[in-house]
């Protein structure tokens, strides 16, 4: 297991449409281990392939407040195919660093996906867990949860960020 490290808005992986996921190998309960292992480092309560720079249709969510254990979900392929109500909660995202802010998202969501030997799965959530399967389901399909902001308050992020890197890349004399 390895600890990968976590890509950070603006990398353009982060906005790619990632692959569908065809064959259940070896290679991907590897990448899992991989990425359940990051999680945890981070910490966080969900990890999208395209974060670790995996760009495939990959996800695997943190359930241990809902099962009180440390158990991971892993959903390969997921799509929502079904929801319900609206709920606004505050986000974070390891590849948005020093933002939260109030999201609106389904209150409800139904969730088809493969699990790790390739079978065909259906998940119901709310509350809390539905927002962290579309946070993650989202980075899936290239999108940020900037994106759902303002485009003001997303242009503020941005200006901060491109500051922040220049003054990353000024090389330091002395
Ligand atoms: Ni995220």
């Amino acid at each position: 297991m390895t600890i990968r490290t976590i890509l950070e808005f603006p990398d353009p992986v982060l906005r790619q449409q990632a692959k569908p996921v065809t064959d259940f190998n070896a290679g991907l309960e590897e990448l899992v281990k991989d990425m359940t292992e990051t999680m945890y480092d981070a910490p966080g309560i969900g990890l999208a392939a395209p974060q670790v720079g995996e760009s495939i249709q990959l996800i695997i969510v943190d359930v241990s407040k809902l099962e009180h254990a440390q158990k991971t979900m892993v959903m390969i392929n997921p799509r929502i195919i079904g929801h319900e109500g609206h709920q606004v909660d505050e986000e974070g995202c390891l590849s948005v660093v020093d933002l939260t802010a109030n999201v609106k998202r389904f209150q409800k969501v139904t969730v088809s996906f493969q699990d790790l030997a390739g079978e065909a799965k259906e998940i119901t959530a709310e509350d809390r867990f539905a927002v962290v399967l579309q946070h993650e389901i989202d980075h899936l399909n290239g999108i940020l949860f900037i994106d759902h902001l303002s485009m003001l308050k997303r242009a503020l992020y941005k200006k901060k960020v491109h500051k922040m890197l220049a003054e990353k890349e000024t090389p330091t004399e002395a």
